[in-house]
């Protein structure tokens, strides 16, 4: 039977409750408390707009309409829309001009990169290095799904944004408990998901990020990526999606080792985990796709914050 469809393999959130753990030598309180109501929600537009699109007969008009219904949502679709990424030196002003531009797919990724920026706070450090790693993800699970033409990557970018989005989450809720996690982690070069494992009893980043993804109304697909993007070795075969979770993981890994995020390992090492492996990515084929991969995020991603 396929994890996704198993509802106990997802987080109960009503059984998340607050924990006091003792960490190390230091006793560290970490009342951390997350339920349903503060999983973040799409603003009412955005949401509308996303459940218009997947309607083929949608016209322009109707999404020009909706949209400039929401003047912050407008502004920062336009932001992200004339970013190096999407824009290619051509700059929309305007919503129609922009959806003209971009088309229906790329609409849908600009309008869910503009909405989740918005959890992230820009004056924040964390955050922006969160936002940094989603962005430099995105990049990379874009590339690497045009490069590697698996079936079912369609929505890489969008997999790829959130996979962490859950961080965010728990981080705005308890910062400083959250960051002292982060802290002790990297000093302990302990990865994220293994701290949070030993330390948070019902949920990780990875339950809290699948939960908004099927908050939000995306696809089973995507927030099965979200779920296991640290869980591949042990559950890939099980997946109904290996091919999106399997490029999932490699934009995380790529992220990281790129320089936004923490290196996961050697470069020669990735080609042995799961992900890789599953994708039939040789060392030379890695080498080609981080020169790529590389090449976008130096160019296009300094300017894509939001
Ligand atoms: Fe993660
Ligand atoms: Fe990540």
């Amino acid at each position: 039977m396929p994890i996704r469809s198993s509802r106990s393999s997802f987080l109960a959130i009503k059984q998340m409750r607050s924990i006091r753990v003792s960490w190390g030598k230091q006793i560290v309180s970490f009342n951390i408390e997350i339920s349903e109501k503060d999983l973040p929600v799409l603003s009412a537009v955005a949401n509308k707009a996303l459940a218009l699109m997947q309607n083929d007969n949608v016209s322009n008009n109707q999404l020009d309409n909706l949209i400039k219904q929401d003047p912050a949502l407008t502004q920062r679709v336009l932001h992200v829309a004339n970013t190096p990424f999407y824009c290619g030196g051509v700059g929309s002003r305007t919503i129609s001009s922009a959806i003209m531009r971009l088309g229906l797919r790329q609409l849908r990724n600009v309008i869910l990169m503009a909405a989740s920026g918005e959890l992230f706070n820009a004056n924040d450090p964390i955050a922006q290095g969160m936002w940094e790693h989603s962005i430099a993800s995105a990049m990379a699970g874009q590339i690497l799904a045009d490069q590697l033409r698996v079936s079912g990557t369609d929505e890489a970018f969008v997999a790829a944004m959130l996979h962490d989005v859950g961080k965010v989450i728990i981080y705005r809720q308890a910062p400083n408990e959250y960051r002292e996690l982060h802290e002790q982690a990297s000093a302990g070069g302990e990865r994220i998901q293994a701290a949070e494992d030993k330390l948070f009893v019902y949920f990780n980043h990875s339950t809290v990020g699948a939960l908004t993804i099927r908050k939000w109304k995306l696809s089973d697909s995507v927030a099965e990526a979200v779920r296991f993007h640290h869980d591949l070795e042990t559950v890939l075969p099980k997946l109904e999606n290996e091919n999106l979770a399997s490029i999932v993981s490699l934009a995380n890994i790529f992220a990281n080792n790129l320089g936004y995020g923490r290196p996961i390992c050697e470069w020669p090492a990735v080609g042995k985990m799961a992900c890789a492996m599953h994708l039939r990515l040789t060392p030379e084929r890695i080498q080609t796709l981080v020169a790529k991969v590389q090449g976008a995020i130096e160019t296009q991603l300094p300017k894509a914050a939001v």
